[in-house]
């Protein structure tokens, strides 16, 4: 398994997200960014017309997290655009079949999330259509969140179900995700990681982000 760190943008300062993207180039693998509709979350960020900004702002692949209602509508759009992944919620999705095909046609990589308390397990027979399944180590909503270790079963019963599968697809855990928490996350099998505070709270965010990825492969 490789180690991909998903710095989120959400604890950047948005109103420098071109600059804040560049204190990641070159170390980060993905920059994570966090579509929330005041909705399905109870937070409010930003949408396309930001993302397609970004998009021209950064060369970092862009690894985009939906906790939006209606994700069906809204996710092809956003692989259309260049986002390099795209991530649906399972709880928000209607048609995840139709949405994570839509995806990968539009050329990104299909995500599919769960939440704290959504089980991995009936979602099995869907690991065919999903590139990366993102399993929420916090209520989703909000940065800066305490890792939630109640989560760290489903995340060893998760790669258990991916290798059966043939082992391919990413698993990737958000929420909490610093240097107290990655190795847990990496020795449950996680191999990609969003860290919001742990990144954009140092005073080095490139420091951070090669510090976080060594004690991942120390797992
Ligand atoms: C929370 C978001 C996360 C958030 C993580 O709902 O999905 O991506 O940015 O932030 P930290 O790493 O600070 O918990
Ligand atoms: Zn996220």
């Amino acid at each position: 398994m490789a180690v991909q760190i998903s710095p989120s943008i959400l604890s950047a300062d948005f109103a420098r997200l071109a600059e804040e993207a560049a204190r990641v180039e070159g170390v980060a693998d993905w920059l994570h960014v966090d579509v929330m509709d005041n909705h399905f979350v109870p937070n409010l960020t930003l949408g396309l017309p930001v993302v397609e900004a970004l998009l021209r702002a950064t060369p970092i692949p862009i690894d985009c997290h939906l906790m939006i209602e209606d994700p069906d509508r809204w996710a092809p759009g956003y692989a259309e655009a260049g986002a390099g992944s795209v991530t649906i919620h399972a709880e928000a999705s209607k048609a995840p079949v139709r949405t994570l095909r839509a995806i990968r046609q539009a050329g990104a990589r299909s995500g599919f999330a769960l939440n704290p308390a959504t089980s991995v397990e009936v979602y099995e027979d869907l690991l065919p259509e999903i590139d990366m399944l993102l399993l929420m180590t916090v209520e989703p909503g909000f940065g800066g969140q305490r890792f939630l270790d109640v989560v760290l079963p489903k995340v060893t019963r998760a790669r258990a179900l991916i290798e059966k599968h043939g082992g391919e697809i990413w698993l990737q855990v958000d929420g909490g995700v610093s240097a107290e928490t990655i190795e847990r996350c990496a020795a449950a099998g996680a191999d990609v990681f969003v860290a919001g505070n742990a990144v954009y709270a140092a005073d080095d965010p490139a420091q951070a982000v090669r510090d976080l990825r060594a004690l991942a492969r120390l797992a």
